[in-house]
């Protein structure tokens, strides 16, 4: 039996081709290939932490509401990985309520009755996933009734970048989502109705957790830049038509997988537990507002605007990957937009294993400058400066950042050979932040 694999490609205005395989083996390769990975991955390992715990969280100006969350803010941390990367992944439920929490990552193969199962206050669950396929996926607590957990704030998105880069571009990521906000304040905060969830009666529907967050704090960018969004749609319950005013899609990857091309797009659905990449690029300067276009929910906080001027400034050199903060693209709102969020993601254990070391920062130097480390060991990296340093090897795309007199525990998880580190914040290679660490085989 002949099979035939259709690849569209982007750059050909919807041209498609479609190629013959030779037989249905070699066809699922190809298929497999195509538009994910197999098997176990690259053997890259990536740590994630994420701690379940209940919080107040201002959804618009004024307006307290009790989150549940993953690391402090709604929406949670994005998780930032690379296909074929295993995610050894750990959840601890830090409740202050006695609410169980649970995991469900939309972009593992993993079992549900054994990965995902709820974890009672106090208790922590850790294990391994490969993501294999690319693209922007919904993580969120599946612990019942889901509707409710999701409501009040358990969810963000984690992008896997594909293992063929894409094309540089000015990226955001906006997690659309709505809340259900009582009309009672109790101990100061709004709580969730889960009679107005059922009945799918927001009182906000939000882009990156607070009603038009992005009026207050436009997207930039210049005229014909490439702009690429990473767009989740959390729910729990609405759609999210979205739309730039004033602007086309030149193309929309549903679940931001690099093989699902549409060209030419004006409004496209991001359905409740799921994303898509939207790429444009906005030829002349002025204000873009972005909205869902289901009108009914677009007054109630779905409104942000892409603002294109020559002046902006420019698009980060490299975007944060996994361990960095990714605070949706504004460098400067960290923090305004998830809360206290993004420390939440710490990579590393923060244990003491086996053949690791530490690694000091001091005076504006490396101590030691010269490291051995065996494959997977783990450095402790302790800054004893009043300013932020961090350790960064541009061949693994590694960049550990640490605050001032902040420790962080991270894994080198590299083949064997030689690689530079070094401190990228400006001047401090310079002033001599650089070295070099050996990964042995022995
Ligand atoms: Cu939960
Ligand atoms: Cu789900």
């Amino acid at each position: 039996m002949k099979s035939k694999i259709v690849v569209r490609i982007a750059a050909g205005a919807g041209l498609a081709l479609a190629l013959a395989a030779c037989g249905p083996q070699a066809s699922t390769k190809a298929v497999d290939s195509a538009y994910r990975t197999v098997g176990n991955g690259s053997g890259k390992i990536v740590e994630v932490a994420l701690d379940a715990i209940e919080t107040v969280q201002e959804i618009a100006p004024g307006v307290k509401y009790r989150v549940w969350t993953f690391g402090g803010s709604t929406p949670a941390p994005v998780i930032r990985v690379t296909q074929g990367d295993t995610i050894r992944f750990t959840l601890t439920n830090k409740s202050t309520v006695n609410l169980s929490h649970s995991i469900d990552f939309h972009a593992a193969q993993t079992p549900w009755n054994v990965n995902y199962v709820p974890v009672a206050p106090g208790k922590s669950l850790t294990f391994d996933w490969v993501a294999r396929f690319p693209g922007v996926f919904m993580y969120h607590c599946g612990v019942p009734p889901v509707l409710h957990h999701i409501a009040n704030g358990m969810y963000g998105a984690i992008i896997v970048e594909p293992k063929d880069p894409l094309p540089r571009a000015r990226e955001y990521v906006l997690v659309s989502s709505e809340f259900y906000a009582g009309t009672r304040a109790v101990k100061g905060a709004l709580e969730g109705n889960f009679a107005a969830m059922t009945a799918a009666e927001p009182s906000h529907v939000v882009f990156n957790g607070r009603s038009n967050l992005h009026l207050d704090q436009p997207l930039v960018a210049r005229p014909n830049e490439l702009i690429r969004l990473w767009v989740m749609n959390a729910g729990p319950t609405l759609t999210n038509a979205f739309h730039v005013i004033g602007a086309l899609f030149d193309h929309v990857y549903p679940d931001g997988n690099p093989t699902n091309v549409l060209n030419g797009i004006q409004t496209w659905n991001v359905a409740p537990g799921g994303g898509a990449m939207f790429e444009l690029s906005i030829p002349d300067e002025g204000q873009y507002p972005f909205v869902n276009h289901s009108f009914a929910y677009t007054g109630l906080g779905a409104l942000g605007v892409i603002s294109v001027a020559s002046d902006a400034p420019p698009a980060p050199e490299d975007y944060p990957v996994m361990a960095s903060p990714f605070d949706g693209g504004i460098a400067t709102a960290s923090g305004t937009v998830s809360g206290s969020g993004p420390k939440a993601i710490t990579p590393g254990g923060g244990g003491s294993s086996g053949g690791g070391l530490t690694l000091k920062a001091a005076n504006v130097a490396f101590d030691p400058k010269q490291i051995t480390l065996s494959p997977g060991a783990k450095i402790t990296f302790a800054n004893a400066d009043p300013l932020a340093h961090d350790f960064t090897i541009d061949a693994l795309k590694l960049k550990i950042t640490v605050e001032a007199n902040e420790t962080k525990v991270f894994t080198v998880d590299a083949p064997v050979g030689t690689y530079e580190f070094y401190c990228s914040i400006p001047g401090h290679r310079d002033a001599g932040m650089v070295g070099t660490v050996m990964v042995g085989g022995h």
